[in-house]
């Protein structure tokens, strides 16, 4: 079943362009439009949410973080992403006037489900994005987005995440066509180039795949690795970091760029590796720079960089121990390319120590208790 993969976890790697794909199909009528019947919630009640609150665990969790940095920029709808355990236990303020949107591959998380039901509780209508057809979250939920990745055996996540982070990029186009935001074209250029993504991370599983594997063998002894980030490259640091911690052992820790200089600098002494998600240099903004002025100062520091960056974005190199250049793509959807080789450095990583990349030590796939 492992079509010829050394584990469950490689094949599902190599499964994420299918994922993406499988993800997006079937979603548009017939005019190019959005269609999400599937979701069963009146359309005038999308119409009239005042606030989204993502709930999720994990790595769902990254993906809703990745969302609200999009369904913000899109739909001009306050969103917050909040861990379920936590969500459930604070007493948080949501109403009919909230949309509480759930993410689980395995559609069974508790702590998840005990935020579902305590949102639905308080009048929310609650959409879960789930893998797993018919599992508990989607059936006690109001409507369901499912996403397509296909069974994800091995029980680190790779292709459930990024087919999650195109589901919330869906709702997000969908609210923001719904709600009749100025940009309706802008919403079919971001469709278009969505559809070219499969095709993007098959060329990093063919061209980078390789090199990332080779530099995680070398690498297999490192104490502890710090990953940072920046608006959506901050939760794939987290979701680098966490891969890494699951399946290495090793100490790891996701940090925002941007709160380097406010404490995480004093971790960087000589040859601490730190990877860093650099932002595509081609946007308009500024936060290019300022993620490569972070590589330098960790750089100056010591640090051994291992920069994720876009194609064609040369000026990072002078800072870099080691680049890996990942195809270009619009900044707020680089998430589905920037992570997967942080998820083969993890992987291989692994591999190389020995350890069973599939099933980690203490960890199950879906955890089912509080
Ligand atoms: C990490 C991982 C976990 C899950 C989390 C939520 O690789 O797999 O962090 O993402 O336990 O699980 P689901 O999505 O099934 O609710």
């Amino acid at each position: 079943e492992k079509g010829g993969f050394a584990s469950f976890m490689d094949k599902e790697i190599h499964d994420q362009p299918q994922a993406v794909a499988d993800t997006l199909l079937g979603r548009f009528d017939p005019a190019g439009n959005l269609q999400l019947s599937e979701m069963n919630i009146d359309e005038s009640l999308l119409k009239s949410i005042d606030k989204i609150v993502v709930i999720a665990c994990g790595t769902a969790a990254y993906a809703g973080q990745v969302a609200r940095y999009a369904i913000e920029h899109w739909c001009r709808i306050p969103t917050e992403v909040e861990l379920a355990h936590e969500f459930r236990y604070r007493d948080p303020v949501v109403n009919e006037k909230t949309l509480v949107v759930a993410v689980s591959q395995s559609g069974e998380t508790m702590d998840t489900l005990m935020a579902v039901r305590h949102a639905r509780e308080q009048g929310a209508k609650v959409i879960a994005i789930c893998n797993t057809y018919g599992s508990t979250i989607p059936r006690e939920s109001d409507g369901v987005l499912y996403t397509h990745a296909g069974p994800e055996i091995a029980v680190a996540s790779t292709k459930a995440f990024l087919s999650q982070v195109v589901a919330c990029y869906l709702l997000g186009l969908y609210l923001a066509q719904l709600r009749g935001n100025k940009f309706r074209d802008e919403i079919q250029v971001i469709l278009n180039e969505l559809q070219t993504i499969p095709e993007k991370i098959e060329r990093i599983l063919t061209e980078i795949k390789p090199r990332v594997g080779e530099f995680a063998r070398e690498h297999q002894d490192e104490q502890s690795v710090l990953f940072l980030g920046r608006h959506v490259g901050y939760p794939v640091a987290m979701e680098g970091a966490l891969k890494l911690k699951e399946l290495a052992y090793i100490h790891a820790e996701g940090f925002a760029a941007g709160e380097l200089k406010h404490g995480p600098i004093a971790l960087i002494d000589s040859g601490q590796m730190v990877f860093i998600v650099v932002p595509s240099s081609r946007g308009r903004d500024s936060l290019h720079a300022k993620v490569v002025s972070n590589i330098q100062e960790v750089r100056a520091r010591g640090a051994n960089t291992v920069v994720i960056a876009e194609e064609g974005d040369t000026e990072v190199e002078q800072y870099a121990s080691e680049v890996f250049y990942v195809p270009q793509t619009f900044t707020l959807l680089a998430p589905l390319l920037t992570t997967v080789p942080l998820q083969i450095f993890a992987m291989d990583l692994a591999t190389a120590k020995g350890l069973d990349v599939d099933q980690p030590r203490n960890l199950a796939k879906s955890v089912t208790v509080e």
